[in-house]
């Protein structure tokens, strides 16, 4: 592959996922303002309802799930095309387990929907251990952006 185009390669992943983070903060908002309606006094609820901020977060998550799918994998097919092979360290593994664990969170939508408590919490624990591993990745994530930089 020209060199020039595996060096911008290196750049996409970074970026898309830096969007993504900011995406997946405005998806955590929506979701705690669905919850505010959800539970607020009957006057109040009728002036959140109008925010739609359960479909609103719904359609946010949905394309956080997909882009964080395909945002990791295209990582792992860039650091494969440049390297000839994965490098199994944090990052890679942190991936992974963001990968399943919003995979597993948005699993439990159609229990969500039908009003489930448990599914609710667990959807909500997983996906505040989702948000953490995020900053952790953003950073393992730029010391890898360093490293490219800098070799070259
Ligand atoms: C802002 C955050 C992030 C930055 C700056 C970042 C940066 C990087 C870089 C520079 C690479 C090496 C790719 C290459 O060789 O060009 C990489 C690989 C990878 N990234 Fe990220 N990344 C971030 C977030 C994420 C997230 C959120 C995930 C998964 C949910 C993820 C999953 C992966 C995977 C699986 C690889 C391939 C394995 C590896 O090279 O370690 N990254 N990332
Ligand atoms: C960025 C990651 C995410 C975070 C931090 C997050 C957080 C939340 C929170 C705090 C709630 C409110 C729970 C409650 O009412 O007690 C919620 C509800 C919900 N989330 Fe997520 N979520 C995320 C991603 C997703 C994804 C990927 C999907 C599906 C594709 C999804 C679908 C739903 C649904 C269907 C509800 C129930 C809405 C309702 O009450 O009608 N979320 N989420």
């Amino acid at each position: 592959m020209p060199d020039a185009l595996a060096f911008n390669l290196n750049f996409l992943h970074p970026l898309l996922m830096w969007v993504l983070l900011a995406l997946s903060g405005y998806a955590l908002s929506l979701g705690i303002k669905a919850k505010k309606t959800r539970t607020a006094e009957p006057e109040q609820r009728k002036e959140l309802i109008k925010g739609k901020f359960a479909q609103r977060h719904f359609q946010i998550g949905s394309i956080v799930l997909a882009v964080m799918v395909l945002g990791s994998f295209g990582g792992m097919a860039v650091t494969y095309i440049n390297n000839g092979k994965l490098f199994v360290g944090p990052h890679l593994l942190v991936g992974i387990a963001m990968v399943s664990l919003i995979a597993v969170a948005a699993s439990l939508s159609p229990l969500m929907l039908k009003g489930n408590l448990i599914a609710r919490k667990a959807h909500v624990g997983l996906n505040m251990t989702l948000m953490t591993l995020f900053l952790w990745q953003a950073v393992t994530g730029m010391q890898i952006v360093n490293k490219i930089w800098t070799s070259r």
